[in-house]
């Protein structure tokens, strides 16, 4: 230790000061007032020792007494000079720790009595250990940046004398001064390495953290530093171009559309909200876009926006009449509703349901209503839909979410008052995705329909003043609830003779017009549309004929091109010329009566249809085979008939042996085609009879008619259509139950005129007639 020798003389100087601490090995100025520097005279002129000690400030938190501290330093005074601004600049040196034992006063100066605080260092590994820890955490907090002079850092990496190096360490770290006075007090050198360590340890902490935060807050700081001089940058790019910023004419035009929208109050007030939510979402975002297409869809639904009706009864008329043949009891319905609107402002529309077989004019009917009644059209398909998500919309949390249907053909159309057509509603789906027909209900339903609540809008839509109109080929498989809601229209189908009207007023006028042909004088004979209805389609509806006489003007037009010589007429030379051999045979009448087969007449989607019921027998164990698809009531309905006949046996005069060994087997072509119903009974009666007597049926008699097993017949549904059918299949006589003679009305006229109806109550009526 250099200074460990050191002599003092008996009586030092004493210079007490309140803002440095002084360590040993310590070279500093001090700068002095004209009424302090006698102290440094007084050294300068004997052995240059002054002794240094700091006055602790009062701090009653403190540990330590207030006022001047015991240890204190010997300072070697090197130089004293005079400042040009009166003050003196003093050069000192620390040189080792002090003990003040006591003073006096000698004129202006205050003389001390103290002795050197002698330091003994012994070395080993717990002082290597902390030597070493202190050095390398000095590199450490130099690496994070604490500013630390170049020769101390050389100094430090060979000075192992912990005394030497603590004190020298304490110098650089920041520590307030009662801190540093208490590091000067700690006389044993090893404690005060370890202190020092731990003062460091805290100061490279906080450095530390300093760093973090500040490159944190700078890197936050730059990014919308730069964003915000880049978007400057861009409106004023902007500006000079004359463009208006794109994102807020985007937001003004919006809250424009949405102003003027004339939103009912509560759906403004969630437009609003929504809107200054857009504002502050990113654009680039996918919840801007979402946020953005639900706004767009409550800004674009006809809240207020209706078409004004056409009231005028006389025009609507002609309209109906214009586009369609007959359907006398659609049109009037219409009529009676259209009289109604005009007297009754806000009256609920009516749910008409138009159920019929294809092709009869159930969606061409939807339009024509529109048209007359001057609203807009707006057609969904419900064939398949089995998602109550469909009709009512996903709920805006999901991704990609919609509104439903109606909703958003609403928005399309852009009024609240169309003829919505709900079209195939028979062929509504349902699973384990909800029950869109539930859904429909409270669509339909003029007690619920003011508040329709669709999920993703989220708010109620009026739908009272659409009209709606649904279609089905069927009315069983609607859902009850659903049926029980609508007003149901039926539409039969068409005879051969109305269907010739229908093609002569409507349909060749419009197929000549769609395949250019329009001003070529080409005409149709009678006996051509004739042979068209009855050769080439077989169909309750019109749209298979509209599509024979669509090829045939093809064909024409075609040979118009092929500059063939142009025909002016088309008659039944030129329809087999043209379509090539018959697609349908007369079945009644190509073949002869036979024994065990009987012809039917049976009601299915597509229409009435005539179907022939077969009967035979073998030898074999006495049972019943039945074939051809049938369900469960088509079943049942054959054993009725064969028990009746078993039962019966003696009043047939059918003898016991038919039946006994031998196994009955009756068959329904076309075997592929699923039948049901009860409505063959009588049919299979006959069949049966014909095959155990022998005695051949007519085949020009067909028949329907439910059977009990006492052998009453009883009424069945859908006479119209089978009629049509029986009529189409060139049938001559029909026998039907006695309980539908009233239906014969809706049948036209010259479909009467040509068949023979015979209306039977027992099976053995219709026996008599068909064997
Ligand atoms: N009475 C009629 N007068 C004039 N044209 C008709 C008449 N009935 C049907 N049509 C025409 O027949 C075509 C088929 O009709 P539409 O498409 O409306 O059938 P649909 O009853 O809706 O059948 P589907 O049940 O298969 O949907 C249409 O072009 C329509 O104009
Ligand atoms: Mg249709």
């Amino acid at each position: 230790m250099p200074h460990a020798n050191i002599e003092i003389p008996p009586k030092l100087p004493l210079f007490t000061q309140k803002d440095t601490v002084v360590f040993p090995y310590m070279l500093l100025p001090l700068y002095v007032s004209e009424k302090d520097i006698a102290v440094f005279r007084e050294a300068d002129s004997g052995e240059k020792y002054v002794a240094l000690a700091f006055e602790r400030p009062e701090d009653p938190k403190s540990e330590f007494p207030g006022g001047r501290c015991e240890i204190g330093t010997l300072c070697k005074v090197n130089q004293i000079k005079k400042q040009d601004d009166g003050r003196y600049k003093i050069s000192l040196e620390g040189v080792t720790r002090l003990r003040i034992l006591d003073t006096e006063s000698a004129g202006a100066v205050t003389m001390a009595h103290c002795e050197i605080v002698r330091e003994f260092v012994e070395k080993n590994l717990v002082s290597d250990a902390l030597v070493q820890s202190l050095n390398a955490l000095l590199k450490i907090a130099l690496s994070h940046g604490k500013p630390l002079p170049e020769d101390v850092l050389k100094m430090i990496d060979y000075i192992d004398n912990p005394a030497r190096l603590s004190d020298l360490v304490a110098l650089y770290v920041n520590l307030p001064i009662t801190d540093l006075q208490e590091l000067l007090e700690t006389t044993d050198p090893l404690d005060r390495l370890k202190k020092v360590y731990v003062h460091l340890t805290n100061e490279v902490q906080r450095i530390q953290i300093k760093n973090e935060v500040a490159g944190e807050v700078t890197k936050r700081v730059g990014k919308n530093q730069k964003e915000y001089i880049l978007r400057e940058q861009m409106k004023h790019i902007q500006e000079e171009l004359g463009d208006e910023d794109p994102r807020s004419a985007d937001m003004s035009e919006l809250r424009r559309t949405i102003e003027e929208a004339g939103l009912p109050e509560d759906v403004k007030k969630i437009a609003d909200k929504e809107l200054k939510r857009l504002e502050r979402i990113n654009q680039a975002s996918p919840e801007y876009n979402v946020a953005r297409t639900y706004l767009d869809y409550l800004a674009g639904m006809p809240w207020k926006t209706s078409t004004t009706d056409t009231l005028d009864m006389v025009r609507a008329e002609e309209i109906l009449n214009e586009d369609h043949y007959n359907l006398k009891k659609v049109k009037e319905r219409i009529l009676e509703f259209l009289a109604v609107r005009s007297l009754k402002e806000n009256m609920k529309g009516p749910v008409l349901c138009f159920v019929g077989p294809p092709g009869v004019g159930k969606t061409s009917l939807g339009k024509s209503i529109a048209r007359a009644m001057g609203r807009k059209f707006v057609r969904i398909s419900l064939g398949g839909v089995r998602d109550e998500a469909e009709i009512r919309g996903h709920r805006r949390t999901y991704i990609g979410a919609l509104p439903g249907r109606i909703i958003k053909e609403l928005y399309r159309c852009g009024a609240n008052n169309p003829i919505f057509m709900l079209d195939e509603i028979d062929k509504l789906g349902n699973d384990f995705r909800g029950d869109p027909a539930s859904a429909l209900l409270e669509v339909l339903d003029p007690e619920q329909n003011f508040s329709f609540n669709d999920h993703y809008l989220d708010v109620a839509f009026d739908l009272s003043k659409v009209m709606f109109i649904t279609t089905a080929n069927q009315l069983d498989p609607i859902p009850g609830p659903l049926k029980d809601r609508m007003e149901v229209i039926r539409l039969a189908g068409y005879s051969s003779q109305e269907k010739l009207q229908i093609a002569k007023a409507f349909i060749i006028r419009r197929e000549l017009e769609e395949n250019g042909l329009a001003d070529r004088g080409l005409t149709f004979s009678d006996e051509a549309l004739e042979k068209i209805i009855n050769d080439y389609t077989r169909e309750a509806g019109v749209r298979g004929m509209q599509r024979t006489v669509a090829s045939i003007c093809r064909k024409v037009a075609k040979e118009i091109t092929q500059q063939k010589a142009a025909r002016s007429c088309i008659t039944t030379e030129a329809v087999t010329e043209l379509l090539g051999a018959k697609k349908f045979h007369n079945e009644v009448a190509a073949e002869h009566d036979r024994i065990g087969v009987v012809t039917g007449l049976a009601w299915t989607e597509s229409g009435g249809d005539i179907l022939f019921i077969e009967a035979t027998s073998m030898p074999g164990k006495a049972e019943l085979i039945l074939t051809g698809s049938l369900g469960d009531v088509m079943k049942e309905s054959a054993r009725a008939a064969l028990s009746y006949i078993e039962a019966h046996a003696d009043d047939f005069c059918i003898k016991p042996e038919a039946f006994e060994n031998r196994t009955i087997h009756i068959h329904v072509p076309s075997g592929a085609i699923p039948k049901d119903g009860p409505s063959a009974g009588v049919t299979m009666v006959t069949a049966l009879v014909s095959l155990l007597t022998g005695k051949p049926a007519r085949r020009n008699v067909a028949m329907t008619g439910e059977i009990t097993l006492t052998g009453r017949v009883l009424a069945i549904g859908g006479l119209k259509e089978k009629v049509l059918a029986a009529h189409r299949a060139g049938v001559s006589t029909v026998l039907a139950p006695e309980r539908n003679r009233d239906d014969l009305e809706d049948i036209p006229e010259n479909v009467r005129n040509d068949l023979q109806f015979i209306f039977v109550n027992e099976a053995a009526e219709a026996l008599a007639v068909a064997l």
